[in-house]
């Protein structure tokens, strides 16, 4: 699989985490000092991706401000010999990755953004990534993991998973799946946040899936679901029908940071891998009674 385009579905309100998404888009929550869109873009692009395509909204500027290269301010840290900050800045975007931002008028749900970008997909294969799901994955990155998965397996799509606490399978799209090729195994069914009761399985779909564009014309059939929203999980559910759709269990840590300990978790992650910050959180929880290690 020769993967070039991911799509963030980033119009969502993130109503978790209000006061700040008030006007604070929950992608540029700083975990430390990086949005938190900043990890989903960079893991796109280790995955060999070119084209990152936001679906967003009215509301959302900030995000294409973000990617967008501010000449005045790389100039004035320049001019003070700030070449720190100046390579923090250029690190945002390599220059032969391009941002294409199209508008999803109406909250209709994730299926719906999906089908935003369809115009900018094309016939190719595409990944999605929710950037509230923030993975650090061992070996690679997790979408190149998922990359060199699909294409050893020729799947048609690949979803990532991970086991979940039965009380939580409600907040997720749960996955029914049988027999098992190395971290995969194929999907047999699917369903959208299920009642405890219901859930067939505890094994959740993460924010990262590769698509070919057969999930297209699926998601166009697809009626509102759960919430009243049109849900890529339900394309999923029938795209299971007609072609092989993998679970793969991902090599890595996942944070969920459209929750408030999620952000926590994620932020103490990220400064025990930093030089800078490590010895100085580790005094400070110490003196709490926690003791947090690195990650391996
Ligand atoms: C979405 C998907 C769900 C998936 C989850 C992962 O839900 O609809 O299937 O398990 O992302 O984070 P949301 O979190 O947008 O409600």
């Amino acid at each position: 699989m020769r993967l070039r385009k991911a799509v963030f579905p980033v119009a969502g309100l993130g109503t978790r985490l209000l006061p700040a998404t008030k006007v604070l888009a929950k992608e540029m929550l700083p975990i430390i000092d990086t949005p938190l869109i900043q990890f989903a873009v960079d893991e796109a692009v280790a995955a060999g991706c070119d084209t990152l395509v936001f679906v967003t909204n009215r509301y959302k500027h900030a995000i294409a401000d973000y990617f967008d290269r501010s000449f005045e301010l790389e100039h004035g840290l320049l001019k003070a010999g700030k070449n720190a900050q100046v390579d923090a800045l250029r690190r945002i975007l390599p220059a032969h990755v391009r941002c294409v931002f199209v508008t999803q008028r109406e909250p209709l749900g994730l299926g719906h953004a999906v089908l935003c970008a369809r115009p900018v997909i094309g016939d190719e294969p595409f990944a999605v990534m929710l950037p509230d799901d923030l993975l650090f994955g061992r070996a690679q990155p997790v979408l190149a993991q998922m990359v060199a998965e699909a294409t050893r397996l020729q799947a048609s799509a690949l979803v990532a998973v991970e086991r979940v606490p039965r009380e939580d399978v409600s907040r997720y799209g749960i996955a029914d799946v049988e027999g098992q090729d190395g971290a995969s195994s194929r999907m047999r069914r699917v369903v959208e946040k299920p009642a405890p009761a219901d859930a067939p399985g505890d094994l959740a779909i993460v924010g990262r899936y590769l698509f070919e564009p057969s999930i297209f014309p699926l998601l166009e059939a697809t009626a509102a679901g759960v919430g009243g929203e049109i849900q890529l999980t339900d394309a999923i559910a029938a795209l299971i029908q007609q072609s092989d759709v993998y679970a793969y269990r991902f090599d890595g840590v996942r944070h969920d940071c459209g929750n408030r300990a999620g952000v926590v978790q994620a932020m103490l992650d990220v400064a025990m891998q930093s030089e800078d910050t490590r010895a100085a959180v580790t005094a400070f929880c110490a003196a709490r009674g926690v003791q947090l290690g690195k990650r391996d």
